[in-house]
């Protein structure tokens, strides 16, 4: 009997699928794919030190503390300095800013239009055990006639909506990176062997209701009212039960509620009164991306790509889930908060 053939899907890397889309979009201009490329470059060569972090000395807790006062690990620092790179010398982005960085920065000698806002590696905390991480990106466009402008930030306070692309890179057993530029979410996975991201699924849409709830429980005694007695129905008979599921990097979090529904929540916490991510490079980029997909995120009282932001660094409460679930928690929230 003949040994099966596996053949591969048709093989459509990244680069070729960002083209398309700018072909079927005529105002776009082949620059932004450009840019994308300057993505997809630094994910590879994180997925690589990633994966090669225990034998690499770049486990563990770097010298500094962010703006944040968190520890920075040293593969933050790794990731932050890669995308800087990868980004820099790309000509068309004008702005980086990042969480590993107190302020924005303008890239010199450049009127590039683009301006990139990242977190180069979300989910720190697991690194040195060996569970997923990732990075996550949102790009805007300055706003016009600033290019010269020395205040960076009117460039990069803009609110969610006007984000022209966002994604993740999610370094877990594959490496996958899922992007939209508002016209549908699509994922692609690092082929090692080739050393490029080949398409995986294409307008991946999120499913409409999922039981699955992922929340740090550990903070339930100062979640809102109404936090705790959706959390309390969910459990329920009459609700499934639903089934917990918490890994503690909001890219593998989401990245699962993307493809099996359910609800991701970080409500505000004693600790972390007004939430503890930040909206600029984590609750915008996954939001938009939810929404692409017809899910839907909120802070709890309005749509997280409607919030004007006011700092950089800004936390908010993030829901983000199925478009039933989130208007279940919704539901919760008038009556009890
Ligand atoms: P980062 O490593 O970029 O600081 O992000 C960590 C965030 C996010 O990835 C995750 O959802 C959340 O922290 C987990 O927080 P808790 O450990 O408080 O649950
Ligand atoms: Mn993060
Ligand atoms: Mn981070």
């Amino acid at each position: 009997m003949s040994a099966e053939i596996v053949t591969e899907k048709n093989f459509v890397t990244v680069e070729e699928h960002i083209l398309n889309q700018q072909s079927n979009h005529p105002t776009s201009t082949g620059s932004f794919s450009w840019l994308l490329s300057g993505i997809t470059m630094a994910g590879r060569i994180i997925s690589a030190k990633v994966r090669r972090a225990g034998i690499l000395e770049i486990l563990g807790e770097a010298s500094d503390v962010n703006v944040h006062g968190e520890q920075q690990q040293k593969l933050d620092i790794l990731s932050n300095k890669t995308i800087e790179q990868c980004l820099g010398y790309r000509g068309n982005v004008g702005i980086i800013a990042s969480e590993e960085l107190d302020e924005p920065k303008v890239i010199a000698g450049t009127s590039g239009k683009y301006v990139v806002i990242f977190d180069p590696l979300d989910g720190s905390s697991n690194i040195d055990v060996n569970v997923s991480v990732g990075t996550i990106f949102a790009i805007f466009e300055r706003e016009s006639g600033n290019f010269n402008g020395n205040d960076p930030a009117s460039d990069v306070l803009q609110i969610g909506r006007r984000q022209l692309a966002a994604g993740y890179i999610v370094y877990g057993s594959s490496t996958v990176l899922t992007y939209t530029t508002g016209h549908g979410v699509h994922m692609f996975t690092l082929d090692p062997s080739v050393g490029a991201f080949v398409l995986a699924q294409e307008n991946v849409m999120m499913p409409k209701s999922g039981k699955y709830f992922s929340v740090n429980e550990g903070n339930f005694n100062s979640f809102p009212k109404g936090i705790q007695e959706y959390l309390k129905w969910c459990k329920t008979e009459e609700a499934g039960p639903y089934s917990a599921r918490y890994i503690g990097s909001l890219v593998a979090d989401f990245h699962r509620t993307l493809l099996r529904g359910g609800i991701f929540l970080y409500p505000p916490t004693a600790k972390t009164p007004q939430g503890k991510l930040r909206l600029m490079y984590e609750a915008n980029p996954i939001a938009f991306l939810a929404e692409q997909a017809g899910g839907l995120a909120t802070d709890g009282s309005q749509n997280i790509l409607d919030k004007a932001p006011c700092s950089l660094h800004e936390r908010t409460p993030l829901f983000v889930g199925s478009e039933s679930e989130i208007k279940r928690l919704r539901g919760y929230l008038d009556e009890w908060d």
